[in-house]
């Protein structure tokens, strides 16, 4: 890892600490005998400075707007590759060969039904629960289901249930819409691709065959793509901590799903396409451009700025482009684009969003996409969950597999009272 030390130095003390080169990005400083050595502890909320774990899955460059999955570019994979050869990569590593792909996707079609007492389960929900709601309670669930997969120290287990999460996530999610607009559920269909057979639980019913739409098929697996993983984001973050402590797989990732759920995350793709539609015409642009600014309006352009990225997310450009190529397959068009497309060019040409280096995410034109397909916005977020278990799980798996690995405990800056005595009540 190299052989670079740092020096630290405090009230007249000075502290060695060595740095660790990554294969690519910034090098990091080793703290970890920081607070043993100087009984100081680093601050940095919201980990802003803070490599929390390492990794040879996902890398980001976010000044040049680079994403590679095990080294791939994210524009080759969603171009060239498809979501269940991407979550093998993210799984193991390398791009498999046919035959070693086919046994793959053989293997993940075979987990895609549910226990059928899940589906009582269900039923327990409000048929206007949120789809997320939904997800979070029937994927924690999955644990009192699949007992015989959930003993974390063996591998044997934590491959079959990472293959039943990313194989069930497309049930799941059909199935919490089906209920919410009071249609029957279908079961998986297995000759189908990984996201044909999706598109069928979701928009097929039982009375009539259900014809996919390659364009659409092809798009929607894209989608997946573009969402598979993302290095140490917040819900990410999540599965590893709620992991670190020997939690089952399947109930961190319902943590994932609970922190994905946010706005300020994965919630965002809804909000940005309630933003547009509360924008309407694009001569209200300016006016919500200048709400985004004011430091005294909580208002934010959804689908603008990335904690990491800070130039144009490489994610953002292909999904652009795969709004018109959805237009085009269906024949359908919304003016919702429109704004988007000019809300764009306005902001990047605004100083405040230039100097901020504020760009459009991943989220910005995905709701778009989404709500051409058919998907009611609610269930925008629930499909961000369903392709980004793979990542969940190959992180989840990366922790476990490290030999190091120890539980996830950060230390804190305390601000309260000092020791005191305890008054009784009548004496207050
Ligand atoms: N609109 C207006 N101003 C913004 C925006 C925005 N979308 N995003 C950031 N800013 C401003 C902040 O007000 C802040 O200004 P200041 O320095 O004057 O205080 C500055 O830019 C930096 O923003 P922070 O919130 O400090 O940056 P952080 O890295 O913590 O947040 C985040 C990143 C949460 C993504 C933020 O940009 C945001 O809220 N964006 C909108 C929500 C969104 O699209 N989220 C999806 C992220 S991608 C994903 O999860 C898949």
């Amino acid at each position: 890892m190299g052989d670079k030390n740092a020096t630290l130095s405090v009230g007249g003390n000075s502290y060695e600490l060595p740095v660790f080169e990554g294969s690519v990005g910034p090098d990091v400083i080793d703290i970890r005998k920081l607070y043993g050595q100087s009984k100081m502890f680093t601050y940095d909320p919201g980990y802003t400075s803070t490599a929390s774990c390492e990794s040879a899955l996902t890398y980001i460059d976010g000044e040049e707007g680079v994403l590679l999955h095990r080294g791939y570019p994210i524009g080759q994979l969603a171009e060239s590759s498809n979501f269940t050869e991407v979550s093998y990569l993210l799984l193991n590593g390398e791009l498999p060969d046919k035959e070693t792909l086919d046994k793959f996707n053989w293997t993940i079609s075979r987990h895609t039904m549910l226990h059928e007492q899940l589906i009582q389960f269900y039923r327990g929900f409000r048929r206007d629960a949120h789809p997320m709601a939904i997800m979070c309670g029937v994927v924690g669930a999955l644990s009192a289901f699949y007992h015989d997969s959930t003993d974390i120290s063996d591998p044997e287990h934590r491959r079959i249930s990472s293959h039943r999460l990313i194989a069930k996530m497309p049930t799941i999610a059909a199935m919490a819409y089906k209920y919410s607009i009071g249609q029957p559920f279908l079961y998986p269909d297995n000759s189908l691709s990984y996201t044909g057979n999706f598109m069928r639980m979701t928009f097929g019913v039982p009375a009539e065959p259900y014809e996919l739409h390659p364009a659409v098929e092809r798009a929607m697996d894209r989608i997946f793509i573009l969402h598979a993983d993302h290095e140490q984001n917040a819900s990410t973050s999540t599965v590893r901590l709620a992991g670190s402590s020997g939690a089952n797989p399947f109930a961190c990732i319902a943590a994932g799903i609970a922190c994905l759920w946010g706005p300020a995350h994965g919630g965002a793709n809804e909000a940005a396409l309630n933003m547009l539609r509360e924008i309407g015409t694009p001569d209200k642009i300016p006016h919500y451009i200048e709400r985004a600014k004011d430091k005294n309006d909580p208002f934010r352009l959804m689908g603008f700025g990335h904690r990491v990225y800070k130039n144009y997310d490489p994610r953002a450009t292909v999904m652009q482009k795969t709004v018109r190529e959805v237009f085009d397959a269906l024949k359908v068009d919304d003016p919702l684009f429109e704004t988007a497309l000019r809300l764009e060019e306005l902001a990047l040409h605004d100083d405040y969003f230039v100097e901020k280096k504020l760009f459009p995410n991943v989220d910005f034109y995905s709701g778009i996409i989404l709500s051409a397909i058919g998907f009611p916005t609610t269930m925008f977020t629930a499909l961000f969950a369903l392709a980004r278990t793979v990542g969940w799980v190959a992180q989840w798996n990366e922790m476990i597999s490290d030999p190091g690995q120890k539980i996830g405990r950060p230390r804190q800056l305390y601000t309260g009272p000092t020791q005191r005595d305890y008054v009784p009540v009548e004496n207050r």
